[in-house]
């Protein structure tokens, strides 16, 4: 089955791309490559260098290649960057979004996975999340993806496209092959600046807030590996196959980590001390956030694999130190 993957050039994207190709699908992948890298792409999968909003490139796209369901990633992620420039967020990320679901409809496309996020709950009230916790996002990326997943049920209802959308909470680590993972310019998340101080390319890590109610005060996330989440799109997918309706999930493995966990799990992996100083809170950041994702696992059938964080800060230090400067360097 044809499957066109949008933003397959991105961290999750392109990991999902591999289980596309082994699971027996047939993926075209829809880039700007404003943040993705052609590189991520594997061999042999065309790669249409278009951007969402280009409905006419967009058009040509869908009736070269006539794909059957959509797996749609292209978005902007960057939680502070959206706080600044909110017209781009909402721009590329809702009115971008919707010229691609337009598309779908007038090529009667009806089938969507939703790259989706934990940022639409905002400050949680119960922890682990669940998924019908309320929605109140504390950023313009958390509202961009809350709107987009309720215009998804507009769209079902109205156009029947069915869609699952994924709220990720933590995406991290990389492939166990190293040869794909995560490469960000600027880098903002928290394994990759740790590996990369270990491997001197920072001179240290800033804590963002020692001072959060949390056993050590340090924030507390639920890192999930991006090949864990790469899983959980072919079952959604397979799942919209058997005619699921629109719904959605948190991915998550449920546990949460402090930053100085996270700091020490990798001064494991990578044998040594890795320098660190306390640094103000960082604006906008929940002090918890924790999955509750016993759905995706009773409907989904997802079972992480690569839930233990040792081995998550491993595949992303195998990744690091064979790639520095990303997949710049190939
Ligand atoms: C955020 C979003 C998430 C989004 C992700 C992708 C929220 C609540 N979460 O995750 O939805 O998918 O970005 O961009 O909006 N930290 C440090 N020092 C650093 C970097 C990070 O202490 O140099 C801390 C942060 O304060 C945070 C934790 O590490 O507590 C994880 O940060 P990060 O990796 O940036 O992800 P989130 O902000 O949790």
């Amino acid at each position: 089955m044809r499957v066109l993957v949008s933003g397959g050039a991105g961290y999750v994207g392109s990991h999902v791309l591999l289980d596309l190709i082994a699971a027996g699908y047939d993926p075209i992948v829809v880039d700007d490559l404003s943040k993705g890298h052609a590189a991520a792409v594997p061999q042999g999968v065309p790669l249409a260098q278009v951007s969402l909003a280009d409905a006419a490139a967009l058009d040509r796209v869908f009736a070269q290649y006539k794909p059957q369901a959509v797996l749609h990633f292209a978005g902007f992620t960057e939680v502070g960057e959206s706080v600044k420039f909110p017209d781009r967020f909402f721009r590329n990320n809702i009115s971008n979004g919707m010229t691609l679901l337009d598309a779908m409809v007038a090529h009667e496309v009806k089938m969507l996975v939703f790259s989706s996020t934990a940022a639409v709950y905002g400050e949680p009230q119960t922890v682990p999340i669940p998924e019908d916790h309320p929605k109140s996002p504390t950023n313009p990326y958390g509202e961009s993806k809350l709107f987009f997943e309720k215009i998804l049920a507009r769209y079902d209802a109205a156009y029947g496209l069915r869609s699952i959308s994924l709220r990720y909470f933590n995406a991290a680590g990389a492939h166990p092959s190293g040869t794909i993972g995560e490469d960000h310019n600027p880098e903002t998340h928290l394994i990759p600046i740790i590996l990369q101080v270990a491997l001197g390319m920072r001179e240290q890590l800033a804590i963002f807030g020692t001072d959060y109610p949390t056993m050590d005060g340090t924030c507390v996330r639920d890192y999930v590996h991006v090949c864990d989440l790469a899983a959980a799109h072919i079952l959604a997918l397979r799942a919209l196959e058997k005619g699921a309706p629109t719904d959605a999930f948190n991915l998550g493995n449920g546990q949460g980590f402090s930053v100085k966990e996270v700091l020490a799990a990798a001064e494991k992996v990578v044998g040594k001390s890795i320098p660190a100083q306390t640094a103000p809170r960082r604006a906008g950041d929940p002090a918890v956030l924790v999955a509750g994702s016993t759905r995706a696992r009773e409907l989904l059938g997802w079972q992480p694999r690569y839930a233990d964080l040792h081995t998550i800060v491993e595949t992303a230090w195998r990744w690091l130190q064979t790639h520095p400067a990303g997949y710049g360097e190939e």
